[in-house]
C-alpha cells in the first residue's frame, strides 16, 4: 500500500439529462441518456485531522474516522453531501493509510432535480479514490459508483452513473449492453427547474407500487417507452430533430400516466411548447425537478429569447463527450509502506 503524505486530486464528472426511458429502465427497458456540460468538481486532499470533512460553499459535514460505521453514516442520508460520504466510507478500509481526508466540492448541477447530481458526485469521488487505489479505469469507476448509488436508492438502474462516467449520448440497455449513439447534428437543450426537489428513491418506489398494482397497464406503458427509444435512436442518427422533439413530448405523456409528473412541470412544458420548442419532457425521476426542451437548431436564438421572456431561470445545456476526468497533483512526499 502506498501512502500519499500530501495528496491533492481534482476530479470532475458531468451531470446528465435523460432523454428517453426513465423509470422503465429500472425494469430492464432501454433508456437514452446524455451527459451535459454541467459538472461537479471535487478536490480531495489528505489531512491529519482524523476525520473526513466535506465542504460545499457554506455547507460542511465532518465525521471523525473513529465514528465510521453504517449507523452514523446513515444519519447524514438527507444531506446532498451524503453520496460523497457514502462512497468514501465504503472504501475507507481499502484506503488504509489515511488519517483523514478533506473534500471540497464545486457544482454546476442543481441537486434533487433529475440532472444526475448524485450519480456525478459518486462518479467524481470514485474517480479520485480509484486513482489512489489503482482502480481508476472507467469500467471500475462506473461499477463502484453505481454500486454506491444502489446503496443510496436500491433499485438504481445505473444509467446516470454510466452517462457521467463515459459522457456522450448513450443507449443504456441493462440486459444487452450499452452503446454510444453517434449524433450528426448539434443538439441544444434548455433545462428549467421547477425548484421542487425530489428524492429519486421515493419516486422509484411510487412507480414500483403502481407496477405491482396494475402490471398490465405498466407493461403497455413500458412497451410504448421501448418503441419510443427505438424511434428516437433512429431520429438521433438521422438528425431528424422534429421527430426527436415529438418523441420527447410523447415520452412525457407516458410519465404523466406513471403519475411522476407535477402540475408545475406540465405548466413549464406548455410554456416551452407555445414558445417554439420542438419537444419537452420532465427528466429523471420527476415529482417536480427539471424539465428539458429541445430547441430547433436553425432558429434557436429566436426561440430562446421568446422562452426567456416567460421563463427567466434557464440553463442552456450542450452535450459532454468527456465523462469523468481526474488529475492527480502529487506535489510532495510520497511515503510507501509506512503504516
Ligand atoms: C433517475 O435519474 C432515473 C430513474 O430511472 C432511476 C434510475 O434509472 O435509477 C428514475
Amino acid at each position: 500500500m502506498t501512502n500519499y503524505h500530501d495528496l491533492n486530486i481534482n476530479s470532475s464528472a458531468p451531470g446528465k439529462i435523460t432523454l428517453f426511458g426513465e423509470h422503465f429502465v429500472v425494469y430492464g427497458n432501454p433508456a437514452i441518456i446524455a451527459a451535459i456540460n454541467k459538472r461537479i468538481s471535487i478536490t480531495l486532499k489528505s489531512s491529519v485531522t482524523n476525520s473526513i470533512t466535506i465542504r460545499f460553499g457554506e455547507e460542511k459535514l465532518t465525521l471523525p474516522t473513529f465514528r465510521i460505521n453504517t449507523h452514523t453514516v446513515e444519519t447524514f442520508s438527507n444531506s446532498f453531501l451524503y453520496p460523497i460520504l457514502k462512497c468514501i466510507t465504503n472504501v475507507w478500509e481499502d484506503l488504509g493509510c489515511f488519517s483523514g481526508l478533506e473534500v471540497s466540492i464545486e457544482s454546476q448541477i442543481p441537486y434533487g432535480e433529475g440532472l444526475g447530481s448524485s450519480a456525478a458526485s459518486c462518479v467524481a469521488i470514485m474517480g479520485a479514490l480509484g486513482s489512489i487505489l489503482n482502480k481508476g479505469d472507467k469500467t471500475t469507476i462506473f461499477e463502484s459508483a453505481s454500486q454506491a448509488e444502489r446503496m443510496i436508492h436500491e433499485n438504481s438502474s445505473g444509467a446516470d452513473c454510466y452517462a457521467s462516467t463515459y459522457g456522450g449520448i448513450l443507449l443504456f440497455r441493462p440486459s444487452s449492453g450499452n452503446t454510444r449513439i453517434k449524433v450528426e447534428e448539434k443538439l441544444l437543450f434548455l433545462v428549467s427547474s421547477t425548484c421542487i426537489k425530489h428524492k429519486t428513491r421515493d419516486l422509484v418506489t411510487k412507480v414500483k407500487k403502481l407496477k405491482e398494482k396494475n402490471p398490465t397497464v405498466f407493461k403497455e406503458l413500458a412497451d410504448s417507452a421501448k418503441n419510443i427509444c427505438v424511434d428516437a435512436k433512429r431520429a438521433l442518427k438521422e438528425g431528424d430533430q422534429q421527430t426527436l422533439g415529438n418523441l420527447l413530448t410523447e415520452n412525457h405523456k407516458l410519465l404523466q400516466k406513471l403519475h411522476v409528473s407535477h402540475p408545475k412541470v406540465d405548466e413549464l412544458i406548455e410554456t416551452f411548447m407555445k414558445s417554439g420548442a420542438l419537444g419537452c419532457k420532465l427528466t429523471g425521476a420527476g415529482g417536480g425537478g427539471a424539465v428539458i426542451a429541445l430547441l430547433p437548431n436553425n432558429d434557436n436564438y429566436e426561440t430562446l429569447s421568446e422562452i426567456r421572456k416567460k421563463v427567466p431561470d434557464l440553463m442552456l445545456a450542450e452535450l459532454d463527450y468527456t465523462g469523468i476526468q481526474v488529475v492527480q497533483n502529487l506535489n510532495s512526499e510520497k511515503i510507501s509502506n509506512r503504516l
